[in-house]
């Protein structure tokens, strides 16, 4: 069993989970600067300004923004050849609005990617990663406002112009179906109403397909994709009803790839609209955006599945992400409740690639577990080898059994950093233990994994030696 040669294999963070510098370099302040921590029990708070006393995680996170040298060595040991990060769009364009992009934040991706280059390693790029300018939400109240639109677009065209020939693969918006759950990340903004994220999500979608387009005129090497939240779920039984009410679930999220892949919005979504009398406004030219636009890869998150179908008395909801459903009986779960699925990426890889017909990249996948640092700095985190096992194993049938082109495997969280959901560090994902706790102490220090050692057989096989 192996992989096709020139398969990517790396590994995933964002910005704002793991720089820190959040002030550095004059950049400006994100969505994600004014979120404080929480934990499986406690919410998040979004303060929508930055309060003195209250702890922010992303402010310092893992202090890659100074340790980003030594983090991308780590990296080429374990035989990365591609890295999945985010720019920071504040570093670019401090307020989201402004008329000339920001040196300093440019040099500092510049010097990033030219030490990944260094040692072979292709980024992959996320233009946007839960981290709108704030400036974004105070002045225009987010993605409601067409506004956003050629603030994102200008902000693409400079990093697309700045760093042509060091970035080939960019995408859009982290899973932006997530704006069906969290207005904030997903748009900044904090209205939930539908009308609200409809007309949203129809700016996000012509912000994209326009950024799709400039990429592509820019440099006709580039590759631009979108970036799905992978929500998959079965059907709770054979029950018609149940199977329906899957549709309807998977329904919700795949209009965001219908739109975005296929270039226009499905009979479903348009009818669901009518039925509600939500109305988009939409400029004349936004169809034929729309159409040219379209997405040359989908990029995804797939970390567990849920089950979906009619209510009943016996239906417990599961934890997840973005997302809740009912449990599964046969899955597992990890610490935080999220159901452990490896048969589920290959069946999401068909139905996606049965949908779209174009190339996919799965940009997120791993475990989330509290791990110990042993005295004499090892940590033995089996279970996380055991995870990302079994899940490269289904993934390499998806590949050579189902005939899907897989481009990119990035673990999410190569190296620890500040979970998106809770806030939480000892929510860890990474290869690399990172010396920092919930409250923000610790020394910083970065430790090997012993999955550390397993990915790197893993990648230096090209996926034949898993063991
Ligand atoms: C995805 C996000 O939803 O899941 C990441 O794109 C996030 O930003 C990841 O970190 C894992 O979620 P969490 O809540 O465990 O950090």
């Amino acid at each position: 069993m192996a992989f096709p040669k020139g398969f990517l294999w790396g590994g995933a963070t964002a910005a704002n989970q793991c720089e820190g510098g959040y002030l550095d370099g004059g950049k400006g302040l994100s969505i994600a600067d004014v979120m404080t921590a929480g934990s499986l029990n406690k919410e998040r708070e979004n303060t929508l300004v930055v309060k003195e006393g209250e702890y922010y995680p992303s402010h310092i996170a893992i202090d890659m923004y100074h340790h980003y040298k030594e983090d991308i060595a780590l990296f080429a040991e374990m035989g990365f050849n591609c890295y999945r990060m985010s720019i920071n769009w504040a570093r670019i364009y401090p307020n989201g609005d402004d008329e000339i992009p920001n040196e300093d934040g440019l040099q500092f991706y510049d010097d990033l990617f030219d030490e990944c280059l260094k040692y072979g390693i292709q980024p992959i790029v996320t233009l946007s990663h839960y981290e709108t300018p704030i400036g974004l939400y105070t002045k225009f109240g987010g993605w409601k406002s067409r506004e956003c639109i050629d603030c994102f677009v200008r902000y693409c065209k400079t990093v697309f112009t700045r760093y042509k020939g060091k970035v080939k693969y960019w995408m859009t918006f982290n899973e932006i179906n997530c704006l069906e759950m969290n207005s904030w990340n997903g748009a900044a903004m904090l209205e939930e109403d539908l009308q609200t994220k409809t007309q949203a999500a129809h700016h996000l979608f012509v912000a994209s397909a326009l950024a799709v387009a400039a990429g592509h005129e820019i440099d006709p090497e580039n590759k631009i994709g979108m970036m799905y939240g992978g929500l998959f779920s079965y059907a709770n039984s054979c029950n018609p009803a149940d199977v329906q009410a899957n549709i309807d679930t998977m329904h919700a999220q795949l209009f965001y790839c219908d739109v975005m892949c296929k270039g226009y919005y499905p009979n479903y979504k348009l009818k669901q609209l009518e039925r509600e009398h939500i109305t988009i406004q939409k400029e004349p030219e936004d169809d034929e955006i729309l159409m040219k636009g379209k997405v040359d890869y989908l990029a995804y998150s797939y970390y567990m599945t849920l089950v979906a179908g009619e209510k009943t008395a016996k239906a417990e909801l599961a934890n997840g992400n973005l997302f809740t459903g009912y449990k599964n009986p046969y899955l597992e779960q990890s610490q935080w409740g999220w159901q452990i699925d490896p048969m589920g990426i290959r069946i999401s890889m068909n139905e996606l690639y049965d949908r779209y017909n174009i190339p996919l990249m799965i940009v997120e996948n791993g475990l989330g577990a509290v791990d110990e640092l042993k005295e004499d700095g090892t940590i033995d985190d089996d279970y996380r080898i055991d995870y990302l096992r079994e899940h490269i194993k289904e993934m390499e049938k998806g590949i050579n059994i189902d005939g899907i082109p897989l481009l990119a495997y990035t673990p999410w969280g190569c190296i620890d950093l500040v979970s998106a959901g809770t806030g939480e560090m000892k929510k860890r994902y990474g290869f690399i233990y990172v010396d920092r706790d919930n409250e923000g102490n610790g020394t910083l220090k970065r430790y090997r994994k012993k999955s550390f050692y397993w990915y790197k057989k893993v990648i230096a096989s090209n996926g034949a030696d898993l063991d």
